[in-house]
């Protein structure tokens, strides 16, 4: 399990015990948050699923694939720490992992 705290873009947080090989979307899905909607069923294809990720964590997340940042091109209020959750597998090493939702899924 990983302890990941997901904030919803009004800043409500959600903390919740994610298992290890899920994705930090299913952990949204499967503890009804709101704010990560997963149209597609984690397909790659609606980026509903868009969170900001924390740049701190970037050296324990495998990287975007190009699919992945092609997706994100067509998401509202992408930066630099944009990611689709469901590309996210959720490892031991993300534990404390805190994940931000976009305005337009607010
Ligand atoms: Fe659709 Fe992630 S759930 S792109």
């Amino acid at each position: 399990m990983a302890k990941i705290t997901y904030v919803e873009y009004d800043g409500t947080e959600h903390v919740v015990d994610v298992p290890v090989g899920t994705s930090v979307m299913k952990g949204a899905i499967g503890n009804n948050i709101p704010g990560i909607d997963a149209e597609c069923g984690g397909n790659r294809s609606c980026a509903t699923c868009h969170i900001h990720g924390g740049v701190q964590w970037r050296d324990k997340v495998e990287e975007a694939k190009e699919a992945e940042q092609a997706l994100l091109e067509y998401a509202d209020g992408v930066d630099e720490d944009s990611r689709l959750s469901c590309q996210i597998l959720v490892t031991a090493e993300l534990d404390g992992l805190v994940v931000t939702m976009p305005e337009s899924q607010g």
